[in-house]
């Protein structure tokens, strides 16, 4: 593996990740056109250079298809036991409705089929609207699917403090929740951060570069009409920053990370990476992957060799604490997703 054995955490007791997981929502149409014989030729580009944790949804276009091809393809290459240095972690996310045993079951079977696998690594389950109590079921005969080998670990993804509490009161287990978290978005720091410690899970986390807005490219640069924002990512996360204090100190965050990058032969990106691997509960962070478009591996894998100091988050934090409340403003984790 090229990574530093420090790029890979032990999830679970039976699962490792790699702790910077390449994103898929990327291929998903949204963000510029993928070519699928190319995309799937960069998957291995990633996989070779120690990035061997995949996000995706069963909603990205064509990514869970794309993981069905990488693996039939990896097998050939390398041997079927080659299938198991890698991890794909999956999400349901159905429309509102009755959610029975036949229904969620017919779901997870079309990601088994379409991935490729016999059982799912990780089935993150998103839910839009707390007033309909059909996730409680759904999550009931999704245990039932995980114990029946079907889904190895169940999870979740943009749910809030409130209902993870009433989830794991219910007795249903689930290893991580997936949520938005970076230095702009630090919502999961109230309550939610402390309830996953003491319950044994783990965040997994998007937005943390904030759709390449936390980068070089960024800085000194003119707040971006939304038309020059080419990617759903970049359109969501300038919502937030529009959000947290808008782009005159988006920019002074910016020059302190860049300071601080150059204090460590680093990027601003691997600077704010770095910040949340480096948060309790945090198990790792999802930065999404354009493949065949662009290109950020050689500068994300350093930071595995980047420790931040005191004083660094000290000068991150003299700006910081100038923006707006966002849990005030937007709510707990996924909040922004529901009613
Ligand atoms: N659960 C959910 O609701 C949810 C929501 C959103 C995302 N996600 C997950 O999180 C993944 C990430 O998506 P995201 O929207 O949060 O995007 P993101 O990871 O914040 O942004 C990805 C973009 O950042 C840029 N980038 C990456 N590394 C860089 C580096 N070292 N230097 C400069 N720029 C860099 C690249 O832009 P260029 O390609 O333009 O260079 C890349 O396309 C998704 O694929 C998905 O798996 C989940």
């Amino acid at each position: 593996m090229p990574l530093p054995d420090s790029a890979y955490r032990q999830f679970t007791p039976d699962l490792r990740l790699c702790s910077l997981l390449n994103g898929l929502w990327q291929v998903s149409g949204a963000h510029g056109s993928i070519q699928a014989e190319t995309a799937v030729q960069n998957m291995f580009d990633y996989h070779d250079a120690g990035f061997t944790t995949w996000d995706l949804a069963d909603h990205y276009g064509p990514a869970e298809d794309f993981i069905g091809a990488f693996r039939r393809e990896l097998a050939a290459r390398n041997g079927a036991a080659a299938l198991d240095t890698m991890q794909a972690f999956t999400k349901w996310v159905p429309r509102p409705g009755r959610m029975t045993r036949p229904i969620v079951e017919a779901a997870v079977d079309v990601s088994l089929r379409r991935m490729d696998v016999a059982t799912l690594d990780l089935l993150q389950f998103h839910w839009w609207d707390y007033r309909d109590l059909g996730y409680l079921d759904a999550l009931t005969y999704l245990a039932q699917l995980r114990d029946a080998g079907k889904i190895r670990h169940l999870a979740l993804t943009n749910f809030d403090t409130t209902r993870l509490q009433r989830i794991t009161v219910q007795g249903v287990r689930v290893v991580s929740n997936q949520v938005q978290y970076s230095i702009i978005d630090r919502r999961p720091e109230v309550t939610m951060a402390a309830f996953c410690q003491g319950h044994g899970i783990s965040l997994l986390t998007y937005g943390t570069v904030c759709g390449g807005l936390l980068s070089e490219k960024y800085l000194g640069q003119p707040e971006p009409s939304r038309a020059a924002l080419d990617t759903a990512s970049l359109r969501k996360y300038k919502n937030m920053i529009d959000a947290w204090g808008g782009w005159t100190l988006f920019q002074e965050l910016l020059a302190v990370l860049k300071n601080v990058a150059d204090k460590h032969h680093a990027s601003v990106a691997t600077v704010a990476t770095r910040y949340i691997l480096d948060k309790p509960a945090v198990a790792g962070v999802i930065v999404g992957a354009r493949l065949g478009l662009s290109d950020h591996r050689a500068d994300n894998a350093r930071v595995f060799n980047l420790a931040l100091d005191e004083d660094d988050l000290r000068r991150i934090h003299t700006v910081t604490a100038q923006a707006n409340d966002l849990f005030r403003i937007i709510g707990d984790c996924g909040d922004e997703y529901h009613h």
